[in-house]
């Protein structure tokens, strides 16, 4: 069963691979298009799907001890699974060509002024769209790991997995979002 999941996995990623070089010309009528932005993708599906993995495995050590948690039942193994493969499919939400990065009314806004606003983000992607198919293949990678990890029910790996994730997300966002915070600070 594990295996056959896998495998039906990896021949949809092989697809949505093969089928890359041409919806990245246009969407073709009636094809692939999207509906949020990316914005919205990030806020509404990647932010709590990573939530997930990022809380599936922690150590609290208080006065009282060390508590470890880690998914104990197999509803909550299947949670993860699913968190990871919606996040995995979430990095294709991003490669779909056309979205655009926020509202209409929100294109000039950000909520700091170290942030690059979503015209200035979407003039930075039109620019440069293979860096950012890049980024959204490394969250890809990152999230299969997780879903490995949490289809072979391995807690270490689901661990180690996070910081991996953690920074897929955080080199696009400094690469795409706030690109400011790459420069190291001024000497004090
Ligand atoms: C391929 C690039 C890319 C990757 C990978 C990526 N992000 Fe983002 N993310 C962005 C961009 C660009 C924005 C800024 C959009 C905007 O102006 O709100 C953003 C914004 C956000 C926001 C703010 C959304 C809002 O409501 O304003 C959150 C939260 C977020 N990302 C979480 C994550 C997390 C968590 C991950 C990793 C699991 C991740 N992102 C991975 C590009 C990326």
């Amino acid at each position: 069963m594990r295996s056959f999941r896998w495998l039906v996995l990896m021949s949809a990623i092989a697809l949505v691979t093969s089928c890359r070089s041409q919806q990245q010309q246009a969407a073709a009528p009636g094809g692939p298009g999207p509906v949020g932005t990316i914005r919205d993708v990030m806020h509404m599906v990647i932010e709590s799907q990573a939530q997930v993995i990022f809380d599936s495995v922690a150590v609290t050590v208080t006065q009282a001890g060390t508590q470890e948690k880690q998914p104990e039942t197999e509803e909550e193994w299947d949670a993860v699974l699913h968190s990871a493969l919606t996040l995995a499919e979430a990095a294709n939400l991003l490669m779909v060509p056309g979205r655009s990065v926020a509202r209409p009314e929100e294109m000039n806004t950000s909520a700091d002024p170290t942030e690059l606003t979503p015209a200035q983000i979407q003039e930075k992607i039109k620019a440069n769209p293979d860096l950012w198919v890049r980024h959204a293949k490394d969250l890809q990678d990152v999230a299969l790991r997780a879903y490995k990890a949490a289809a072979d029910k391995d807690v270490q790996e689901l661990w180690n997995v996070g910081e991996p994730i953690d920074q897929a997300c955080e080199s696009c966002h400094l690469e795409f979002w706030y690109p400011g915070d790459k420069r190291p600070a001024p000497p004090q």
